[in-house]
Protein backbone atom coordinates (compact mmCIF):
# COMPACT_ATOMS: atom_id res chain seq x y z
CA UNK A 1 0.00 0.00 0.00
CA UNK A 2 2.95 2.30 1.06
CA UNK A 3 4.54 1.37 -2.16
CA UNK A 4 1.45 1.92 -4.27
CA UNK A 5 1.03 5.33 -2.79
CA UNK A 6 5.41 6.78 -3.01
CA UNK A 7 4.86 5.00 -6.48
CA UNK A 8 1.73 7.74 -7.49
CA UNK A 9 3.85 10.75 -5.63
CA UNK A 10 6.86 10.02 -7.28
CA UNK A 11 5.24 9.36 -10.47
CA UNK A 12 2.56 12.45 -10.53
CA UNK A 13 6.25 14.81 -9.66
CA UNK A 14 8.26 13.10 -12.66
CA UNK A 15 5.22 13.56 -14.92
CA UNK A 16 4.80 17.52 -13.88
CA UNK A 17 8.50 18.32 -13.96
CA UNK A 18 9.09 16.08 -16.99
CA UNK A 19 5.86 18.10 -18.86
CA UNK A 20 7.58 21.40 -17.59
CA UNK A 21 10.69 20.96 -18.83
CA UNK A 22 9.43 19.96 -22.60
CA UNK A 23 6.81 23.11 -22.07
CA UNK A 24 9.92 25.53 -21.36
CA UNK A 25 12.30 23.50 -24.16
CA UNK A 26 9.47 23.74 -27.34
CA UNK A 27 6.44 25.85 -26.07
CA UNK A 28 7.73 28.62 -23.85
CA UNK A 29 7.48 32.28 -25.81
CA UNK A 30 11.27 31.95 -25.59
CA UNK A 31 11.88 29.04 -26.96
CA UNK A 32 13.51 29.61 -29.88
CA UNK A 33 16.25 32.13 -28.25
CA UNK A 34 19.47 29.49 -27.95
CA UNK A 35 20.97 28.71 -24.87
CA UNK A 36 21.77 25.98 -22.60
CA UNK A 37 18.75 23.50 -22.37
CA UNK A 38 19.29 23.52 -18.62
CA UNK A 39 19.00 27.09 -18.78
CA UNK A 40 15.69 27.16 -20.36
CA UNK A 41 14.38 24.26 -18.01
CA UNK A 42 15.43 25.66 -14.30
CA UNK A 43 16.26 28.85 -13.06
CA UNK A 44 19.20 27.35 -10.73
CA UNK A 45 21.44 27.64 -13.54
CA UNK A 46 22.26 30.96 -12.43
CA UNK A 47 22.00 29.92 -9.29
CA UNK A 48 24.45 27.80 -9.90
CA UNK A 49 27.28 29.90 -11.35
CA UNK A 50 26.25 32.73 -8.74
CA UNK A 51 26.15 30.26 -5.55
CA UNK A 52 27.98 27.47 -6.18
CA UNK A 53 31.04 28.70 -8.44
CA UNK A 54 31.26 31.98 -6.40
CA UNK A 55 29.68 34.52 -8.57
CA UNK A 56 30.65 33.54 -11.87
CA UNK A 57 27.72 34.17 -13.94
CA UNK A 58 29.30 36.96 -16.12
CA UNK A 59 31.99 34.56 -17.16
CA UNK A 60 30.17 32.04 -18.16
CA UNK A 61 27.82 34.67 -20.28
CA UNK A 62 30.95 35.74 -21.77
CA UNK A 63 31.19 31.87 -23.11
CA UNK A 64 27.47 31.76 -24.34
CA UNK A 65 27.69 34.89 -25.99
CA UNK A 66 30.61 33.62 -28.09
CA UNK A 67 29.07 30.40 -28.61
CA UNK A 68 25.48 31.63 -29.66
CA UNK A 69 25.78 35.50 -30.36
CA UNK A 70 24.52 38.74 -28.93
CA UNK A 71 21.21 37.33 -27.05
CA UNK A 72 21.24 34.35 -25.01
CA UNK A 73 18.23 32.36 -22.84
CA UNK A 74 20.18 32.29 -19.32
CA UNK A 75 16.47 31.61 -17.70
CA UNK A 76 13.43 30.07 -18.36
CA UNK A 77 12.14 33.39 -18.54
CA UNK A 78 15.19 35.57 -18.49
CA UNK A 79 17.48 36.76 -21.82
CA UNK A 80 21.03 38.29 -21.64
CA UNK A 81 22.43 40.71 -24.15
CA UNK A 82 25.56 41.44 -25.40
CA UNK A 83 24.95 44.24 -27.81
CA UNK A 84 25.00 47.80 -27.33
CA UNK A 85 22.40 48.52 -28.94
CA UNK A 86 20.30 46.51 -26.38
CA UNK A 87 21.90 47.74 -23.45
CA UNK A 88 20.36 51.31 -24.37
CA UNK A 89 17.23 49.98 -25.77
CA UNK A 90 16.82 48.60 -21.56
CA UNK A 91 18.24 51.04 -19.48
CA UNK A 92 19.27 54.48 -21.40
CA UNK A 93 15.40 54.77 -23.06
CA UNK A 94 13.80 52.19 -20.94
CA UNK A 95 10.75 53.82 -19.76
CA UNK A 96 8.41 51.14 -20.56
CA UNK A 97 10.27 48.15 -18.64
CA UNK A 98 10.13 47.93 -14.91
CA UNK A 99 13.20 46.57 -12.29
CA UNK A 100 12.53 43.15 -11.34
CA UNK A 101 11.47 43.97 -7.62
CA UNK A 102 12.00 40.29 -6.74
CA UNK A 103 15.42 40.56 -7.23
CA UNK A 104 16.27 44.38 -5.95
CA UNK A 105 14.43 42.81 -2.75
CA UNK A 106 16.71 39.38 -2.19
CA UNK A 107 19.78 41.46 -2.13
CA UNK A 108 19.09 43.97 -0.38
CA UNK A 109 16.61 42.62 1.96
CA UNK A 110 17.08 45.31 4.58
CA UNK A 111 16.25 47.89 1.65
CA UNK A 112 13.03 46.64 0.55
CA UNK A 113 11.30 49.63 0.51
CA UNK A 114 13.47 51.95 -0.66
CA UNK A 115 14.07 54.15 -4.20
CA UNK A 116 16.85 51.00 -5.22
CA UNK A 117 14.05 48.63 -4.90
CA UNK A 118 10.91 49.87 -5.67
CA UNK A 119 10.01 48.28 -9.38
CA UNK A 120 6.47 50.74 -9.17
CA UNK A 121 8.04 53.52 -11.73
CA UNK A 122 5.96 55.62 -9.96
CA UNK A 123 6.74 54.79 -6.52
CA UNK A 124 10.43 55.13 -7.68
CA UNK A 125 9.46 58.75 -9.23
CA UNK A 126 7.80 59.87 -5.89
CA UNK A 127 10.99 58.66 -3.61
CA UNK A 128 13.42 59.99 -6.40
CA UNK A 129 11.71 63.77 -6.18
CA UNK A 130 12.73 63.68 -1.92
CA UNK A 131 15.82 62.46 -2.11
CA UNK A 132 17.39 64.46 -5.45
CA UNK A 133 17.72 67.50 -3.65
CA UNK A 134 19.82 65.65 -1.22
CA UNK A 135 22.09 65.08 -3.95
CA UNK A 136 21.54 67.69 -6.58
CA UNK A 137 25.45 68.84 -7.65
CA UNK A 138 24.44 72.27 -5.98
CA UNK A 139 23.95 70.27 -2.61
CA UNK A 140 26.91 68.26 -3.03
CA UNK A 141 29.04 71.28 -3.36
CA UNK A 142 27.94 72.71 0.27
CA UNK A 143 28.78 69.94 1.94
CA UNK A 144 32.00 69.23 0.32
CA UNK A 145 33.68 70.21 3.38
CA UNK A 146 32.53 66.98 5.05
CA UNK A 147 34.29 65.19 2.66
CA UNK A 148 37.14 66.97 2.83
CA UNK A 149 37.31 66.75 6.75
CA UNK A 150 36.84 62.76 6.30
CA UNK A 151 39.61 62.70 3.76
CA UNK A 152 42.27 64.52 5.90
CA UNK A 153 41.63 62.09 8.57
CA UNK A 154 42.51 59.19 6.05
CA UNK A 155 46.03 60.88 4.99
CA UNK A 156 46.98 61.68 8.47
CA UNK A 157 46.16 58.02 9.64
CA UNK A 158 48.16 56.71 6.73
CA UNK A 159 51.04 59.58 7.49
CA UNK A 160 51.18 58.36 10.90
CA UNK A 161 50.84 54.79 11.13
CA UNK A 162 51.44 53.35 7.37
CA UNK A 163 55.17 54.53 6.74
CA UNK A 164 56.81 51.82 6.00
CA UNK A 165 57.22 48.20 3.81
CA UNK A 166 56.53 46.41 6.93
CA UNK A 167 53.62 48.29 8.24
CA UNK A 168 51.05 48.13 4.73
CA UNK A 169 47.54 48.88 5.02
CA UNK A 170 44.79 47.20 2.95
CA UNK A 171 43.98 50.06 1.08
CA UNK A 172 40.49 48.58 -0.17
CA UNK A 173 39.35 48.63 3.80
CA UNK A 174 40.62 51.76 4.51
CA UNK A 175 38.84 53.20 1.58
CA UNK A 176 35.99 51.53 2.60
CA UNK A 177 36.24 53.25 6.41
CA UNK A 178 36.41 56.45 4.70
CA UNK A 179 33.22 55.99 2.14
CA UNK A 180 31.81 54.37 4.98
CA UNK A 181 32.22 57.91 7.21
CA UNK A 182 31.85 60.01 4.38
CA UNK A 183 27.96 58.88 2.98
CA UNK A 184 27.01 58.30 7.19
CA UNK A 185 27.96 61.97 7.93
CA UNK A 186 26.72 63.51 4.61
CA UNK A 187 22.92 61.61 4.93
CA UNK A 188 22.41 62.13 8.74
CA UNK A 189 25.37 64.33 9.80
CA UNK A 190 26.02 61.86 12.30
CA UNK A 191 29.16 59.67 11.17
CA UNK A 192 30.00 56.25 11.59
CA UNK A 193 33.46 57.33 12.34
CA UNK A 194 34.49 53.74 11.46
CA UNK A 195 38.09 55.93 11.17
CA UNK A 196 38.74 56.24 14.72
CA UNK A 197 39.23 52.40 15.32
CA UNK A 198 42.68 51.15 15.20
CA UNK A 199 43.92 49.66 11.95
CA UNK A 200 40.24 49.95 9.96
CA UNK A 201 38.87 47.23 11.80
CA UNK A 202 34.96 48.81 12.81
CA UNK A 203 32.86 45.95 12.77
CA UNK A 204 31.13 47.66 9.60
CA UNK A 205 34.24 46.58 8.11
CA UNK A 206 34.41 43.53 9.24
CA UNK A 207 30.97 42.63 8.35
CA UNK A 208 30.77 43.98 4.92
CA UNK A 209 33.80 41.84 3.57
CA UNK A 210 31.36 38.85 5.10
CA UNK A 211 28.49 40.43 3.31
CA UNK A 212 30.22 40.30 -0.24
CA UNK A 213 30.61 36.60 0.24
CA UNK A 214 26.96 36.57 1.84
CA UNK A 215 25.17 38.27 -0.81
CA UNK A 216 24.71 35.11 -2.85
CA UNK A 217 23.43 32.99 -0.44
CA UNK A 218 20.98 35.74 0.80
CA UNK A 219 20.14 36.32 -2.83
CA UNK A 220 18.97 32.97 -3.56
CA UNK A 221 18.30 31.58 0.36
CA UNK A 222 17.02 34.59 1.38
CA UNK A 223 14.63 33.56 4.41
CA UNK A 224 17.35 33.61 6.80
CA UNK A 225 17.80 37.45 6.86
CA UNK A 226 14.30 38.08 6.21
CA UNK A 227 14.09 36.54 9.69
CA UNK A 228 16.17 38.49 10.94
CA UNK A 229 14.35 41.41 9.63
CA UNK A 230 11.37 40.42 11.52
CA UNK A 231 11.91 38.69 14.69
CA UNK A 232 13.07 41.18 17.77
CA UNK A 233 16.78 42.01 17.84
CA UNK A 234 17.49 40.20 21.04
CA UNK A 235 16.26 36.66 19.66
CA UNK A 236 18.00 37.04 16.26
CA UNK A 237 21.46 38.38 18.06
CA UNK A 238 20.84 34.71 20.39
CA UNK A 239 19.82 32.33 17.20
CA UNK A 240 22.71 34.40 15.29
CA UNK A 241 25.67 36.44 17.00
CA UNK A 242 27.15 37.33 13.73
CA UNK A 243 24.09 39.65 13.10
CA UNK A 244 25.39 42.03 15.66
CA UNK A 245 26.69 44.63 13.92
CA UNK A 246 23.47 44.72 11.20
CA UNK A 247 21.13 45.00 14.65
CA UNK A 248 23.04 47.79 15.79
CA UNK A 249 23.22 50.13 12.72
CA UNK A 250 19.50 49.04 12.25
CA UNK A 251 18.99 50.23 16.40
CA UNK A 252 21.25 53.52 15.40
CA UNK A 253 19.37 54.27 12.29
CA UNK A 254 16.21 53.66 14.36
CA UNK A 255 16.95 55.71 16.72
CA UNK A 256 18.05 58.90 14.81
CA UNK A 257 14.38 58.41 12.84
CA UNK A 258 12.42 58.04 15.88
CA UNK A 259 14.27 61.03 17.04
CA UNK A 260 13.22 63.31 13.80
CA UNK A 261 9.81 61.88 13.88
CA UNK A 262 8.59 62.82 17.17
CA UNK A 263 10.71 65.71 17.40
CA UNK A 264 10.70 67.73 13.44
CA UNK A 265 11.73 70.91 14.93
CA UNK A 266 15.22 69.10 15.81
CA UNK A 267 15.95 69.33 12.34
CA UNK A 268 16.68 72.68 12.31
CA UNK A 269 19.31 72.01 15.14
CA UNK A 270 21.35 69.52 13.23
CA UNK A 271 24.85 70.42 12.31
CA UNK A 272 23.91 70.47 8.40
CA UNK A 273 21.56 69.54 5.98
CA UNK A 274 20.50 65.47 6.34
CA UNK A 275 18.13 63.62 3.92
CA UNK A 276 15.51 63.60 6.70
CA UNK A 277 14.85 67.29 6.26
CA UNK A 278 13.52 66.11 2.26
CA UNK A 279 12.30 63.26 3.85
CA UNK A 280 10.08 63.96 6.49
CA UNK A 281 9.23 67.53 5.33
CA UNK A 282 7.93 66.77 2.29
CA UNK A 283 5.06 69.53 0.95
CA UNK A 284 3.01 66.33 -0.27
CA UNK A 285 2.30 64.53 2.70
CA UNK A 286 0.99 60.93 0.94
CA UNK A 287 4.56 61.21 -0.37
CA UNK A 288 6.21 60.94 3.20
CA UNK A 289 7.91 57.51 3.62
CA UNK A 290 6.85 55.28 6.59
CA UNK A 291 8.96 54.53 9.67
CA UNK A 292 9.94 51.22 8.01
CA UNK A 293 10.87 52.70 5.01
CA UNK A 294 12.87 55.57 6.45
CA UNK A 295 15.19 52.77 7.89
CA UNK A 296 15.41 50.80 4.54
CA UNK A 297 16.22 53.80 2.64
CA UNK A 298 19.30 54.32 5.58
CA UNK A 299 20.63 51.39 4.82
CA UNK A 300 20.15 51.18 1.35
CA UNK A 301 22.07 54.73 1.43
CA UNK A 302 25.05 53.57 3.34
CA UNK A 303 25.40 50.19 1.32
CA UNK A 304 25.23 51.94 -2.43
CA UNK A 305 27.05 54.80 -1.36
CA UNK A 306 30.40 53.67 0.54
CA UNK A 307 31.69 50.22 -1.40
CA UNK A 308 30.99 51.46 -5.12
CA UNK A 309 33.30 54.46 -4.57
CA UNK A 310 35.63 52.40 -2.63
CA UNK A 311 35.83 49.74 -5.84
CA UNK A 312 36.73 53.03 -7.81
CA UNK A 313 39.05 54.69 -5.36
CA UNK A 314 40.77 51.02 -4.51
CA UNK A 315 41.07 49.79 -8.76
CA UNK A 316 42.07 53.70 -9.71
CA UNK A 317 45.03 53.72 -7.10
CA UNK A 318 46.07 49.81 -7.52
CA UNK A 319 47.07 50.40 -11.30
CA UNK A 320 48.53 53.90 -10.49
CA UNK A 321 50.89 51.96 -8.70
CA UNK A 322 51.79 49.19 -10.84
CA UNK A 323 52.29 51.81 -13.94
CA UNK A 324 55.17 54.64 -13.09
CA UNK A 325 54.11 56.65 -15.74
CA UNK A 326 50.70 57.16 -14.93
CA UNK A 327 51.55 57.72 -11.24
CA UNK A 328 53.92 60.05 -12.54
CA UNK A 329 51.72 62.13 -14.84
CA UNK A 330 48.82 62.49 -12.36
CA UNK A 331 51.41 63.72 -9.25
CA UNK A 332 52.80 65.98 -12.18
CA UNK A 333 49.53 67.83 -13.09
CA UNK A 334 48.15 67.94 -9.40
CA UNK A 335 51.79 69.61 -8.02
CA UNK A 336 51.33 72.14 -10.61
CA UNK A 337 47.68 72.64 -9.95
CA UNK A 338 47.80 73.03 -6.49
CA UNK A 339 50.85 74.41 -5.07
CA UNK A 340 50.21 74.83 -1.69
CA UNK A 341 49.29 70.77 -0.74
CA UNK A 342 48.07 72.48 2.95
CA UNK A 343 45.29 74.30 1.47
CA UNK A 344 42.50 72.08 0.43
CA UNK A 345 41.39 71.87 -3.44
CA UNK A 346 37.99 71.66 -4.23
CA UNK A 347 36.40 69.05 -6.46
CA UNK A 348 35.43 72.44 -8.96
CA UNK A 349 39.01 72.88 -9.83
CA UNK A 350 40.21 68.77 -9.90
CA UNK A 351 37.62 68.27 -12.24
CA UNK A 352 38.95 70.73 -14.50
CA UNK A 353 42.50 68.66 -14.75
CA UNK A 354 42.59 66.49 -17.84
CA UNK A 355 44.98 63.80 -16.86
CA UNK A 356 42.94 63.35 -13.67
CA UNK A 357 39.26 63.45 -15.85
CA UNK A 358 41.01 60.36 -17.79
CA UNK A 359 42.27 58.46 -14.65
CA UNK A 360 39.09 59.05 -12.71
CA UNK A 361 37.05 57.56 -15.93
CA UNK A 362 39.45 54.74 -16.39
CA UNK A 363 39.06 53.85 -12.71
CA UNK A 364 35.11 53.76 -12.64
CA UNK A 365 35.06 52.40 -16.20
CA UNK A 366 37.31 49.12 -14.89
CA UNK A 367 35.96 49.30 -11.63
CA UNK A 368 32.04 48.55 -13.39
CA UNK A 369 30.24 49.90 -10.64
CA UNK A 370 27.45 46.88 -9.83
CA UNK A 371 28.65 43.57 -12.07
CA UNK A 372 26.02 41.62 -12.32
CA UNK A 373 23.37 42.17 -15.06
CA UNK A 374 20.70 44.44 -13.59
CA UNK A 375 17.49 42.83 -14.31
CA UNK A 376 13.95 44.49 -15.83
CA UNK A 377 10.93 42.98 -17.15
CA UNK A 378 9.74 44.24 -20.41
CA UNK A 379 6.33 45.49 -20.48
CA UNK A 380 3.46 45.75 -23.04
CA UNK A 381 4.42 48.57 -24.95
CA UNK A 382 8.22 47.91 -25.03
CA UNK A 383 9.62 48.44 -28.18
CA UNK A 384 12.23 45.86 -30.16
CA UNK A 385 15.29 45.27 -27.71
CA UNK A 386 18.62 44.86 -29.89
CA UNK A 387 16.09 44.54 -32.81
CA UNK A 388 14.08 42.03 -31.56
CA UNK A 389 10.60 41.98 -30.24
CA UNK A 390 10.72 40.36 -26.69
CA UNK A 391 7.35 38.95 -25.04
CA UNK A 392 6.25 40.89 -22.56
CA UNK A 393 6.97 39.64 -18.63
CA UNK A 394 10.46 38.35 -20.32
CA UNK A 395 13.09 39.72 -17.81
CA UNK A 396 15.83 41.32 -19.64
CA UNK A 397 19.43 42.35 -18.47
CA UNK A 398 22.91 43.12 -19.69
CA UNK A 399 26.12 43.26 -17.74
CA UNK A 400 27.87 46.72 -17.84
CA UNK A 401 30.64 44.22 -18.30
CA UNK A 402 30.27 44.20 -22.13
CA UNK A 403 29.68 47.76 -22.57
CA UNK A 404 32.66 48.52 -20.91
CA UNK A 405 35.10 45.62 -21.94
CA UNK A 406 33.41 46.19 -25.35
CA UNK A 407 37.02 46.15 -27.97
CA UNK A 408 35.34 47.80 -30.64
CA UNK A 409 34.88 51.04 -28.42
CA UNK A 410 37.32 50.89 -26.14
CA UNK A 411 39.94 49.69 -27.68
CA UNK A 412 42.28 47.15 -25.53
CA UNK A 413 39.75 47.15 -22.91
CA UNK A 414 41.92 45.26 -20.52
CA UNK A 415 44.64 47.56 -20.23
CA UNK A 416 43.88 50.20 -17.74
CA UNK A 417 44.77 53.87 -19.93
CA UNK A 418 43.55 57.11 -18.75
CA UNK A 419 44.86 58.11 -22.41
CA UNK A 420 41.88 56.94 -24.12
CA UNK A 421 39.88 59.46 -22.63
CA UNK A 422 42.64 62.17 -23.84
CA UNK A 423 42.00 61.62 -27.91
CA UNK A 424 40.10 64.49 -29.84
CA UNK A 425 36.27 62.74 -30.03
CA UNK A 426 35.59 60.57 -26.88
CA UNK A 427 31.79 60.61 -27.76
CA UNK A 428 31.24 56.99 -28.72
CA UNK A 429 33.05 55.92 -25.68
CA UNK A 430 31.14 58.18 -23.05
CA UNK A 431 27.43 57.45 -24.90
CA UNK A 432 28.89 53.41 -23.45
CA UNK A 433 30.38 54.74 -20.51
CA UNK A 434 27.67 53.53 -17.77
CA UNK A 435 29.55 53.11 -14.40
CA UNK A 436 26.22 54.93 -13.15
CA UNK A 437 23.85 53.03 -15.32
CA UNK A 438 21.38 55.36 -17.68
CA UNK A 439 18.07 56.44 -17.86
CA UNK A 440 15.19 57.02 -15.35
CA UNK A 441 16.57 54.46 -12.73
CA UNK A 442 20.18 55.42 -12.98
CA UNK A 443 22.67 56.12 -9.70
CA UNK A 444 20.56 58.84 -7.78
CA UNK A 445 24.36 59.61 -6.00
CA UNK A 446 26.12 60.41 -9.00
CA UNK A 447 26.82 63.89 -8.42
CA UNK A 448 28.39 63.08 -4.89
CA UNK A 449 30.21 59.94 -6.40
CA UNK A 450 32.10 62.02 -8.74
CA UNK A 451 33.06 64.85 -5.80
CA UNK A 452 34.43 62.14 -3.47
CA UNK A 453 36.22 60.35 -6.16
CA UNK A 454 37.93 63.43 -7.46
CA UNK A 455 38.50 64.27 -3.94
CA UNK A 456 39.74 61.46 -2.70
CA UNK A 457 42.10 60.25 -5.52
CA UNK A 458 43.22 63.87 -5.92
CA UNK A 459 44.37 64.12 -2.10
CA UNK A 460 46.08 60.43 -2.11
CA UNK A 461 48.41 61.48 -5.27
CA UNK A 462 48.67 65.23 -4.65
CA UNK A 463 49.89 64.59 -0.19
CA UNK A 464 51.17 61.19 -0.53
CA UNK A 465 53.83 58.89 -2.18
CA UNK A 466 52.51 55.39 -1.97
CA UNK A 467 53.94 52.81 -2.72
CA UNK A 468 52.83 48.72 -3.43
CA UNK A 469 53.92 46.09 -0.64
CA UNK A 470 55.33 42.63 -1.46
CA UNK A 471 54.39 40.24 -4.17
CA UNK A 472 50.71 40.00 -3.41
CA UNK A 473 50.07 42.25 -6.14
CA UNK A 474 50.38 40.58 -9.33
CA UNK A 475 46.78 40.22 -10.77
CA UNK A 476 45.78 38.65 -14.02
CA UNK A 477 43.27 40.74 -15.58
CA UNK A 478 41.77 38.32 -17.88
CA UNK A 479 38.15 37.47 -17.04
CA UNK A 480 38.35 33.85 -16.07
CA UNK A 481 41.09 34.16 -13.86
CA UNK A 482 39.95 37.25 -11.97
CA UNK A 483 36.26 36.50 -10.84
CA UNK A 484 35.31 36.60 -6.85
CA UNK A 485 31.99 36.27 -5.57
CA UNK A 486 30.60 38.20 -8.92
CA UNK A 487 33.44 41.01 -8.80
CA UNK A 488 36.83 41.04 -10.75
CA UNK A 489 39.68 40.12 -8.42
CA UNK A 490 41.07 43.60 -9.11
CA UNK A 491 38.49 45.34 -7.32
CA UNK A 492 38.75 43.07 -4.17
CA UNK A 493 42.17 42.46 -4.44
CA UNK A 494 43.72 43.24 -0.86
CA UNK A 495 46.64 44.63 -2.14
CA UNK A 496 48.43 46.28 0.35
CA UNK A 497 50.29 50.07 0.59
CA UNK A 498 52.70 51.87 2.38
CA UNK A 499 53.45 55.70 2.73
CA UNK A 500 56.71 56.27 0.82
CA UNK A 501 56.83 60.04 1.55
CA UNK A 502 55.08 62.77 2.00
CA UNK A 503 54.53 64.94 -0.67
CA UNK A 504 56.18 68.96 -0.85
C1 LIG B 1 31.37 55.12 -7.87
C2 LIG B 1 30.24 55.19 -7.20
C3 LIG B 1 28.91 54.64 -7.63
C4 LIG B 1 28.60 53.80 -8.66
C5 LIG B 1 29.55 53.20 -9.68
C6 LIG B 1 27.16 53.58 -8.62
C7 LIG B 1 26.47 52.80 -9.53
C8 LIG B 1 25.10 52.65 -9.53
C9 LIG B 1 24.37 51.86 -10.49
C10 LIG B 1 24.99 51.10 -11.64
C11 LIG B 1 23.04 51.96 -10.19
C12 LIG B 1 21.89 51.30 -10.93
C13 LIG B 1 21.71 49.89 -10.42
C14 LIG B 1 20.51 49.17 -10.97
O1 LIG B 1 19.79 49.65 -11.81
O2 LIG B 1 20.32 48.04 -10.51
C15 LIG B 1 22.93 52.79 -9.01
C16 LIG B 1 21.74 53.12 -8.39
C17 LIG B 1 21.67 53.88 -7.26
N1 LIG B 1 22.70 54.51 -6.61
FE1 LIG B 1 24.66 54.49 -7.13
N2 LIG B 1 26.64 54.29 -7.58
C18 LIG B 1 27.67 54.95 -6.95
C19 LIG B 1 27.58 55.79 -5.87
C20 LIG B 1 26.41 56.12 -5.23
C21 LIG B 1 26.31 57.03 -4.11
C22 LIG B 1 27.47 57.83 -3.49
C23 LIG B 1 25.01 57.06 -3.75
C24 LIG B 1 24.41 57.91 -2.65
C25 LIG B 1 24.01 57.42 -1.56
C26 LIG B 1 24.27 56.17 -4.64
C27 LIG B 1 22.90 55.94 -4.60
C28 LIG B 1 22.20 55.19 -5.52
C29 LIG B 1 20.76 54.99 -5.48
C30 LIG B 1 19.80 55.59 -4.44
C31 LIG B 1 20.43 54.17 -6.57
C32 LIG B 1 19.02 53.67 -6.95
C33 LIG B 1 18.40 54.57 -8.00
C34 LIG B 1 17.06 54.04 -8.51
O3 LIG B 1 16.86 52.83 -8.59
O4 LIG B 1 16.21 54.84 -8.89
N3 LIG B 1 25.16 55.62 -5.52
N4 LIG B 1 24.20 53.22 -8.63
Amino acid sequence: MAFNFYTVVVSVLFSYFAGLALYQLFFHPLHKFPGPALAAVTSWYEVYYNLIKGGELVKELERLHKLHGPVVRIGPNTLHFNDRRAYHDIFSNGTTLVKDGQFYRAIMPHAAESSFCFSDPQQAKNRRSLLAPSFSRQSVMKLEYTIQKKIDQLVALLEKNYSSSESGVKLSVAYRSLTTDVITEYCFAVSANTLSYPNFAHPIMLETLNLVKRGWIQTYIPFVIHLVARIPPELTLWLFPRFRTLVDVKARFEQQIDHFISNPEDLTSAEHETIYHHLLQSKDPELRPSRTSLVNEAFLLVAAGSDTVEHACTVGTYFALQDHSIRQRLTEELREAWPDKGRPLGSTALEKLPYLTAFVKEALRMSFGVFHPYPRIVGDETPEIGGLKIPPGTIVGMSPYFMHMNPKVFSDPFTFNPDRWLVGDTREMMLDFVPFSKGPRQCLGLNLAWSELYLILGNIFRRLDLSLVGKNVEVDLKLGKVLDYGNPIWEKSEYTAFVNRVHD
